[in-house]
Parts: C-alpha cells; structure tokens; sequence
C-alpha cells in the first residue's frame, strides 16, 4: 500500500523539536563559519545556523529537485556524499540527519570523507532511523510513501556506534522514540473528533519513552532514532 506522507502537524512538532534544536545547540556552539549538511536537501536540519548572519550552510545532495526547494540563503551543491568536493580539513561542522541509511554498504566510506573535510577538533552530528523499533517496521513493511526511496535500510544502532567510533571520538549520544514514532502519522489519520485524544495520548507516549529510554538502557536498541555527536580527535 502506497500512503501519502501527512503528519499532524501539533503532534510532529511535538516530538521532533527538540532533536531540530540538536544543530544549533552543538555545531553552534563553536560559532562555525562553513557547515556543510550531508544529503541535506532543502537544509532544513542546518538552516537554522545561519541566524546569526555569520554562518554558511551548504547542502549537498544527489537530487537536484530537493535542492531547488531549498531554504532561503542555504547553499547548494549537487553530489555524492561519499565524495566530497572539498579540500581537507576545510569545514568547520557536519550535519547529517537521515542520510547514511540510503546507503549503509557505502557509511564508511562517507565516514571517513566527513573526516577528511573536517577541520580539526570539530563536531559531525549524525540523526538517523534504527531498525529495531517494532512500530517503524511494522510501517516499513506494510506501507510505502513517497519519501521512501528503494535500498534504504535503517541502521542495527551498534553498527552505527562501532562505525562511528572508529573514524570520531563518539562525545554524546541520545535514542528517541519507543511508541510514538508513527504518532504524528496515526493522529493525522484520526477523524477530527478524536484528534484531542490523540494529541494527549501522543505528549503522554512521549513522556514515556523518554523515561524509559532515561533509566532502561536495555530499551534504547528498540528506539526509532538516535542522534551522535561526533568529534574529529
Ligand atoms: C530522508 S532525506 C533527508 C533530507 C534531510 N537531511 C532532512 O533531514 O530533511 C535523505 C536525503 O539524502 C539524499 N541522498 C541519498 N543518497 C545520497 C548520497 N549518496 N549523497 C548525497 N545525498 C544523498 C537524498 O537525495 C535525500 O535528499
């Protein structure tokens, strides 16, 4: 079955905005000059450096069509990530949210360019789906949207920590979404009658994977997403 992608949009900004705010409060912290974002189509991960007027965020993507929609003032590139046309060590942060997983054979490979560009002692932050949760496979397996492309696979979370780990000095890492990953999908589809409900159940299923992925590490595997903070040693 082949759906559209529509999400609630109270309930999606309830969920996601703290991992959007993850860019701004590290890479930002180091008042970069140039972050490049990794398969970033419209920017719209990066794009949120550039307030301060001082930051240039380049998208690089393999599909043009993206970068035609892309934020105002980011700029493009048209290429392949596990080939950077840059100089060594010439970047001062690399984002990356959901892009690794379209080619996990090929992640080494685009590890160790994000190190080469690099600069120095500064920060690649990675945000991308995990193959264990068992309501985003039950999606995966039952429904196609247009956002999903063919060969993507998202990633087993201790093949991305190992792979990681040997290319960057791993500095924080943080798993998101027990339930309530297909929330904001499931509370679009409600009829407006029930969308109250919806709304308080997903804040309640929120606040419980938050817990449970706080003091049950065990859990964190089954999570939908994880965000790593990586440094260039
Ligand atoms: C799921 S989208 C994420 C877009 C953006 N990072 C975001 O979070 O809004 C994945 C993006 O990776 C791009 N992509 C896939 N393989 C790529 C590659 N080898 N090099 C660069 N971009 C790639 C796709 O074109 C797509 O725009």
């Amino acid at each position: 079955m082949k759906v559209e992608w529509r999400v609630d949009p109270e309930v999606n900004k309830m969920l996601w905005e703290k991992l959007s705010l993850f860019p701004v409060q590290t890479i930002g912290r180091t008042n970069p000059d140039f972050v490049l974002d990794l398969g970033g189509g419209s920017g719209d991960f990066a794009s949120p450096l550039m307030a301060g007027g001082h930051t240039t965020v380049i998208s690089l993507d393999t599909d043009l069509e993206v970068l035609k929609n892309r934020v105002k003032g980011v700029q493009a590139i048209l290429g392949d990530a596990t080939r950077l046309p840059f100089k060594d060590s010439s970047i001062d942060g690399v984002t990356a949210r959901a892009i690794l997983h379209h080619f996990p054979l090929r992640m080494d490979v685009c590890l160790a360019e994000v190190k080469r560009v690099l600069k120095e002692g500064e920060l690649f932050l990675v945000q991308e789906p995990l193959a264990h949760n068992f309501f985003a496979n039950m999606a995966r397996r039952s429904v196609l949207t247009e956002r999903h492309e063919a060969g993507e696979q998202p990633l087993d979370p201790s093949h991305l920590d190992r792979a990681m780990s040997q290319v960057f000095h791993n500095e924080w890492k943080e798993h998101h979404f027990l339930l309530s990953y297909l929330l904001p999908h499931l509370t679009y589809r409600v009829p407006d009658s029930l969308k109250g409900i919806a709304r308080r159940f997903s804040r309640f299923a929120k606040m419980l994977d938050e817990r449970a992925l706080n003091s049950l590490p065990g859990l964190r595997k089954y999570s939908a997403y994880v965000t790593i903070l990586g440094r260039k040693a």
